[in-house]
Order: structure tokens, then C-alpha cells, then sequence
């Protein structure tokens, strides 16, 4: 047996947990970048360049039920070394598998292959959020390094030496397609105990994370598990827990995967956009939708109101899949002051999440900026998609022990933004 091979095998043995129990620290950052072409956020397990196969990276996704990557299942009896993941095949009757299959989504094949594969395996059905097409493969495991924080900087956890185990799916490379090159696989972050979060056993961490998208390809915003603290170097005295707002999560049913919160009302300026049959919880948080999506009839009513209150500004030819425009010059940023009006969300629990400008309109270039809001038609299943355009430079706490969601509004409006977490690493 190859001596790695065999270290390794060694440390996998007494270690199943991500993040485990040898480190000081109980809450851990990943480093989360967006893609310029399709404005999607993905993370990567690493803050150093990859050398030997380039940098694997993950689509954030609110929604999977499970983890899954490019990858085919190995059949070897011995661990194998970092390069190539570690895969372990999990067995049909193994918990993680009977709690893949209870979130099994219809649109898929059958999983009904167990005649053929016995028990050795454990069929599971990936999905891709974007093209929304799925593939039969199985789950198994792989290794993740991860870095602790205590709030400030990150902490490469160097023990184990090649990470610890955790469970994923594997999938053929056909299921990537649509998503840009250098993504590899989705990483859950749902209600699942198979989500990535929920894989972290420690019982220092506590089962909340933070999504904090940054809003260029160029810098760094910041994911972190656990409870913090959380600190920006902008601010370096506070601690971002402390200026949030919290609304309850709903979770519609024991078996729901993705993340709602209760809009009692939308205004701008005072004046409300009518919400009918909007029932309380029905609004969706989803990071594979890149612009809030609304069901026609509100979005009508939004458009008309949004652009009653923006009649001064000179309007612009609509820039697909935008239908409203308007001259960038006029419509200003944070730090200039915005002339484009603020959205008001009263939530569930009466706090007003705030929407500014640089959430609301995005720079389509030729001196337009459009209203970054999509007419979702008018059969939506649900009725407010909230997307990652408006999640951008927000700090947003999703605290799955207690069902709620802690929300900052925009952190450009209080001086700092998702990229000011300083990701210079410190000693363990
Ligand atoms: C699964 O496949 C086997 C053999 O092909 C068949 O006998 C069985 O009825 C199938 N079960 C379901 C639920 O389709
Ligand atoms: C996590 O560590 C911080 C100090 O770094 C401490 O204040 C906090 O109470 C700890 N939380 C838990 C759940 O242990
Ligand atoms: C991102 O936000 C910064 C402010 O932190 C701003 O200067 C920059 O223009 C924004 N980039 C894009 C692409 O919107
Ligand atoms: C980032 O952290 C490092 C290490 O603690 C520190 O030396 C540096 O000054 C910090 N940078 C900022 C901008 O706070
Ligand atoms: C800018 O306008 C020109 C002329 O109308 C057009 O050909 C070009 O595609 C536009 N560019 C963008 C980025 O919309």
C-alpha cells in the first residue's frame, strides 16, 4: 500500500466529520466569486491556486438536496489520494442513502436499478438547477479542507493532512453542461441534512450560515458555517450579527428543500404594489436565479409604480431580458446618492428589508442601466423569486436552528460590502 494511501486511510478512519473537533475554531469561511458571463456565485473549497487540475468550483445552490461534482464512483478497496478525491461508494442501505431518496424529484429517471447493481450501490439522480435535467449516478464520498475563522481572517486547518470526509454525488460530465467552464459540480445549501452546512458534525458548530455574494468577478465575498462572530475589516469593531434584522423562515413541509420568507407588503415611495393571493411564506430565496423573478401580474403592477416614481429619468431602449431602461448617467450609485428610488420589503416580523439602486439596476453598458426585476409569465410556482442580483452586497444569516433569517439590507449603504472580508490567513 502506498504510504499516503495509507496515511490516509488511517485518518479517514477516526475522522468523519468536516471540520472537526482538533480545531480552536468553530465557524468556517469559503471564499465564494462570481461568474461574469451568467452572473452565477460558486465557491471553492480553496484559498491557494490549484496547481495539478485546476480549481474546482461549485455552484451555490439553495435548493439540491444533495452535493454533487464531476466525478465517477472508483471501485477500489483503498482510499485513494487527494488529487483524485477520495470515494468511498455508500451502500443502498447506508442512512445518507435512504435520506437521498426521500427527496427524490419526480421529473428524474427511476432509480430502479437496484436488480441490476444489488445493494452496492446507491442510486441518486443529480440535478442541474439550470437547464433543470437530471442524471442517474450514486452517491459516495470525497474530502474537503476547510478553513476556521475566528471572525477576522481565515485559518487553513492543516489537521488532517489531505481533509475529511463528507458525501456527495457523483455525476457524468454531460450533467454540466450550460454552466460555465470551470464549475464542476453544485454544492447544496438547503434544509437537508445532506447540504453541505448540515454535514458539519461539530458540536461546536452550530447549524447556521451566512451568504454574503459580492458583486464582481473581481473580488471576494464570503460564506462562512456557524455562528461567528463576523467581523469586515471596514468596520473592524463590529460585529456584523449586530446590525441585523430577522424575519421567521418558513420551511413548507418536512421535506422542502429551498428557503421562503413571509412579504407582508412591497412599496416604493410610500405607495404599495398590490399583492394578491401572495400567501405568507411565498417568498423564494434562490442563488441560480440571477435577477428576482415576479409572477406577471405583480410584476406589472411594480414596473408601473417603479416607473411612475422615475418619470425624471431619460428612459433608454430595453436590453434583453430587460423590458425597463433607463440612462445610467442619470441613475447615480450608492456613494453618488441614487436618483432611482428604494424598494421597501416589510417582512413577515414587520423589519423592512431595503433594496437601493445597485441592487435594483444593473449597467448594461451604451450608457444604460435596466431594472434588473424579470416577468417570471404569469403560472410561477412561486409568485417572488428573490435573486442573487438582489442578494449581492447584502449580508444574509440563515440560522436553521431557530428558522430564521437575519438580513442587513445593503452594506454598500453603511460603508462596507461582501468583499471586506480580509482572507489573509493567520496560524491555526
Ligand atoms: C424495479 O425493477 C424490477 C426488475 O426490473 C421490477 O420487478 C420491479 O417491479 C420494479 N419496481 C418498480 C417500483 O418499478
Ligand atoms: C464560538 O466562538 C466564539 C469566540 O470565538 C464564542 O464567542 C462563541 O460563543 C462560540 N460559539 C459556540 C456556539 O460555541
Ligand atoms: C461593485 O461594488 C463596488 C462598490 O463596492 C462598485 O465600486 C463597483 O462598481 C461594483 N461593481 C459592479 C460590477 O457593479
Ligand atoms: C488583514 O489581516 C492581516 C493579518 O491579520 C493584517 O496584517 C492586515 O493588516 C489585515 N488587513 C486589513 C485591510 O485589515
Ligand atoms: C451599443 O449600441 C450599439 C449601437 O446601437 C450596438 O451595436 C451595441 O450592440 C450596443 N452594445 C451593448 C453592449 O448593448
Amino acid at each position: 500500500m502506498h504510504l499516503v494511501n495509507l496515511l490516509f486511510f488511517l485518518f479517514a478512519f477516526f475522522s468523519c466529520n468536516v471540520l472537526a473537533q482538533y480545531t480552536r475554531f468553530n465557524t468556517s469561511v469559503i471564499p465564494v466569486t462570481k461568474d461574469a458571463k451568467t452572473s452565477l456565485h460558486k465557491i471553492t473549497w480553496f484559498l491557494k491556486k490549484r496547481t495539478w487540475d485546476g480549481e474546482p468550483y461549485y455552484l451555490v445552490d439553495l435548493d439540491a438536496p444533495f452535493t454533487w461534482q464531476d466525478c465517477v464512483v472508483r471501485r477500489s478497496p483503498i482510499a485513494c489520494g487527494l488529487e483524485e478525491g477520495c470515494r468511498f461508494p455508500l451502500k443502498c442501505d447506508d442512512n445518507f442513502c435512504k435520506e437521498a431518496h426521500s427527496y427524490i424529484n419526480p421529473t428524474c429517471p427511476s432509480l430502479n436499478i437496484t436488480s441490476k447493481y444489488g445493494c452496492n450501490i446507491c442510486a441518486v439522480t443529480p440535478l442541474n438547477p439550470i437547464s433543470n435535467s437530471c442524471k442517474l449516478s450514486q452517491l459516495t464520498t470525497d474530502l474537503v479542507q476547510l478553513y476556521g475563522t475566528d471572525g477576522r481572517n481565515p485559518s487553513f486547518i492543516s489537521y488532517p493532512p489531505f481533509g475529511t470526509e463528507f458525501v456527495v454525488s457523483c455525476a457524468p460530465s454531460s450533467l454540466l453542461r450550460s454552466f460555465p467552464k470551470d464549475i464542476t459540480g453544485v454544492a447544496s445549501f438547503s434544509w437537508s441534512t445532506l447540504s453541505f452546512p448540515g454535514q458539519v458534525y461539530n458540536p461546536k458548530v452550530t447549524n447556521k450560515f451566512v451568504l454574503c455574494l459580492p458583486n464582481s468577478s473581481k473580488s471576494l465575498g464570503a460564506i462562512f458555517l456557524g455562528e461567528g462572530p463576523f467581523y469586515f475589516t471596514s468596520f473592524p469593531n463590529v460585529d456584523l450579527r449586530s446590525i441585523l434584522s430577522y424575519t421567521p423562515m418558513v420551511r413548507k413541509s418536512k421535506k422542502s428543500l429551498g428557503y421562503y420568507i413571509g412579504i407582508k407588503k412591497i412599496s416604493i415611495k410610500e405607495i404599495s404594489i398590490p399583492l394578491p393571493s401572495l400567501k405568507s411564506g411565498s417568498v423564494k430565496l434562490s442563488t441560480v436565479t440571477p435577477y428576482t423573478t415576479l409572477r406577471s401580474d405583480i410584476y406589472k403592477a411594480f414596473v408601473t409604480i417603479f416607473s411612475v416614481a422615475t418619470k425624471s429619468i431619460p428612459r433608454m431602449k430595453s436590453v434583453q431580458p430587460f423590458s425597463y431602461c433607463l440612462k445610467s448617467s442619470a441613475v447615480g450609485s450608492v456613494e453618488k446618492g441614487f436618483r432611482v428610488p428604494k424598494i421597501d420589503l416589510e417582512t413577515e416580523s414587520g423589519k423592512i428589508w431595503t433594496i437601493y439602486g445597485d441592487n435594483l439596476m444593473k449597467r448594461v453598458g451604451n450608457g444604460t442601466a435596466c431594472l434588473a426585476v424579470i416577468d417570471g409569465g404569469s403560472k410561477m410556482k412561486d409568485a417572488i423569486v428573490v435573486g442573487t442580483f438582489q442578494m449581492e452586497n447584502n449580508f444574509l444569516y440563515f440560522d436553521l436552528v431557530n428558522q430564521k433569517l437575519g438580513f442587513s439590507s445593503s452594506l454598500l449603504a453603511r460603508g462596507t460590502s461582501c468583499s471586506n472580508f480580509n482572507f489573509t490567513e493567520i496560524p491555526e
